[in-house]
C-alpha cells in the first residue's frame, strides 16, 4: 500500500487520519528504514515496532494531534527535507537524511496520553503530555537514538538542533553548527514547513 500525501494533507486538514493512511505511512516509514545499513539499525527499528511511535500524537493541541500524528509529521518532514537536500544540491547520504527526518522527534515517543470523554463531552484537548523522562526536546531524540545505533557528527547536529530559534541555546551555538552542518537550515525549514503550512 502506497502513500497518498494528498490524501494524507485533506485527512490532516480534518483532523483525523484512517487507518489505511496510518498503515500506509508506517509501510513508508519501514521501507526507508530497510535501506539503512548501520550496526544497530535492527534494534532501533525494534524499539520503534515496540513504542506507540506510529500511533502517538505529535502533539497535545497543535499540529498533528490525532492518532498517527507523530509518524505523519516524521515521515513528512523526512519527505520535505529529502527533496530540500536534493534541489539544493547537497550530498548529505540518503541513511543521513532518513535517520535525521524520521527520528528528530523520538523525544515525542511515550508521552502523550489521551484524555477519556466525561459525560459524553468531548475533552478540550485530545491528548495531554506526560515525560517522566524530560531530557529536553532534540537532546532526548538523539539520546534515543545513540542507545541503538552511532549517529555521525551531522545527523548528531540535525537531530540535536533541528527546532532552531525555537531552543533557547541554538543562539550561541548556531554559527559553529551552521559551520559542521550547512544542511541544518533544511531540516529546520522542513519541520517549520510540515509542521506550521500542513499542520502535520
Ligand atoms: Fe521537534
Ligand atoms: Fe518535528
Amino acid at each position: 500500500m502506497t502513500l497518498d500525501i494528498k490524501v494524507l494533507a485533506e485527512e490532516a486538514k480534518k483532523g483525523c487520519l484512517s487507518g489505511k493512511t496510518i498503515d500506509a505511512i508506517r509501510n513508508e516509514i519501514m521501507d526507508a528504514m530497510a535501506g539503512i545499513k548501520r550496526k544497530g539499525i535492527d534494534k532501533l527499528v525494534k524499539y520503534m515496532q515496540g513504542s506507540d511511535f506510529f500511533t502517538a500524537p505529535a502533539s497535545t493541541k497543535f499540529h498533528g494531534n490525532y492518532e498517527g500524528g507523530l509518524a505523519a509529521h516524521s515521515y513528512l518532514v523526512y519527505h520535505e527535507f529529502d527533496e530540500l537536500l536534493t534541489r539544493h544540491g547537497s550530498d548529505l547520504p540518503s541513511e543521513s537524511r532518513i535517520i535525521s527526518g524520521i527520528c528528530h522527534d523520538f523525544c515525542k515517543v511515550g508521552v502523550y496520553r489521551k484524555n477519556e470523554a466525561k459525560r459524553g463531552k468531548a475533552p478540550v484537548k485530545p491528548y495531554s503530555f506526560d515525560d517522566e523522562y524530560p531530557l529536553g526536546h532534540g537532546e532526548k531524540s538523539l539520546l534515543i537514538i545513540s542507545k541503538y545505533i552511532e549517529p555521525t557528527i551531522k545527523e548528531s547536529l540535525l537531530i540535536r538542533w533541528h527546532m532552531g530559534g525555537y531552543d533557547q541555546n541554538y543562539e550561541i551555538n548556531s554559527e559553529k553548527v551552521k559551520k559542521l552542518c550547512s544542511e541544518m537550515v533544511f531540516l529546520q525549514s522542513a519541520d517549520r514547513i510540515v509542521s506550521s503550512w500542513c499542520n502535520v
